[in-house]
């Protein structure tokens, strides 16, 4: 079943020119969905349009089997959690804990429940020695994290990233990135990941890509990353395991043409065993 569905949606922020041009696409429930596309090319539009935060010229959103609209804005929110690429227009607490309550009491949360919900998700992004520091204090990396538990905290049914971990540094990217992954398996989380981090669309069930705000591609990863000419044209980079495939043809190896890393060290693995 599909948590999200995006139909035929058209959005300008000017009178001339499509910023989203006849998108749809859809989010399969407990599925982790990226889109990719280049700068400009409409992601943080489309996530903002899901949100309500922009309205539509045309097209419908449905989340959850409810249509986007004015009357439905508070259902449709109580069911989206987002976490937007610059984390500093997302505070409204005075220290973090309060930053994470917030979320919480509007969400109804028993008060005797607060303190341990939010104790669990700031220790899910390691942010259980801040908890009385003033988030405007916070490095980059920091506030994300803290943006994250305040979304986690509130437990929605689709999880919408917009490169909500570009502030971070690598380390800091890959223990995000491995919460994310197990609340997305152990809890069937849906996330909807709008990312430029080609290895996270690699490992991802269902890809949307966007240029100049159109759907130009979909499908599995194995199938989005068989378009190289396309991706090419579109700018978009392939996994770190289809450039080695392609280094090896080149020399005369034929290698299967996995894209994840760990599907290619098998694959060399097992060349290596016939030789
Ligand atoms: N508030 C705005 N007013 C006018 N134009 C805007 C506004 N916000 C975005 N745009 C334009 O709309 C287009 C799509 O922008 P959007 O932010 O959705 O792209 P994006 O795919 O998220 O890019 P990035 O990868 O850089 O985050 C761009 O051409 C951008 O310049
Ligand atoms: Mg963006």
């Amino acid at each position: 079943m599909a948590i999200l569905e995006v139909k035929d949606l058209n959005f300008s922020y000017e009178e001339e020119g499509k910023t989203i041009d006849n998108v749809s696409f859809s989010v399969e429930e407990g599925s982790y969905t990226t889109i990719v596309g280049h700068n400009g090319s409409g992601k943080s539009t489309i996530a903002k349009l899901i949100m309500g935060l922009l309205e539509s010229a045309s097209g419908t959103i449905t989340i959850d089997g409810i249509a986007l609209n004015n009357e439905n804005l508070a259902k449709i929110r109580s069911r989206i959690g987002i976490v937007f690429q610059n984390p500093d227009n997302q505070f409204i607490g005075a220290t973090v804990r309060d930053d994470i309550a917030f979320g919480l009491e509007n969400h109804c949360v028993e008060p005797s429940m607060m303190d341990e919900i939010i104790d669990t998700n700031a220790a899910l992004v390691k942010m259980s020695d801040f908890m009385d520091q003033e988030p405007t204090h916070l490095s980059g990396g920091q506030k994300q994290r803290v943006a994250i538990a305040g979304v986690l905290a509130m437990k929605p049914k689709l999880l919408i990233f917009d490169e909500a971990t570009s502030m971070l540094d690598p380390d800091g990217k890959d223990e995000i990135k491995k919460v994310i992954m197990k609340l997305h398996k152990e809890s069937s989380l849906t996330i909807l990941s709008i990312t430029h981090d080609i290895d996270e669309v690699a490992s991802s069930d269902y890809v949307v890509a966007l240029d100049q705000g159109k759907v130009v591609l979909t499908g599995t990863p194995q199938e989005v990353f068989q378009q190289e000419k396309k991706l090419k044209e579109m700018k978009l980079d392939i996994p770190f395991s289809l450039k080695i495939a392609d280094e090896l043809k080149k020399r005369g190896v034929t290698v299967d043409r996995c894209i994840t890393m760990e599907g290619m060290v098998n694959e060399l693995c097992r060349l290596r065993s016939k030789m």
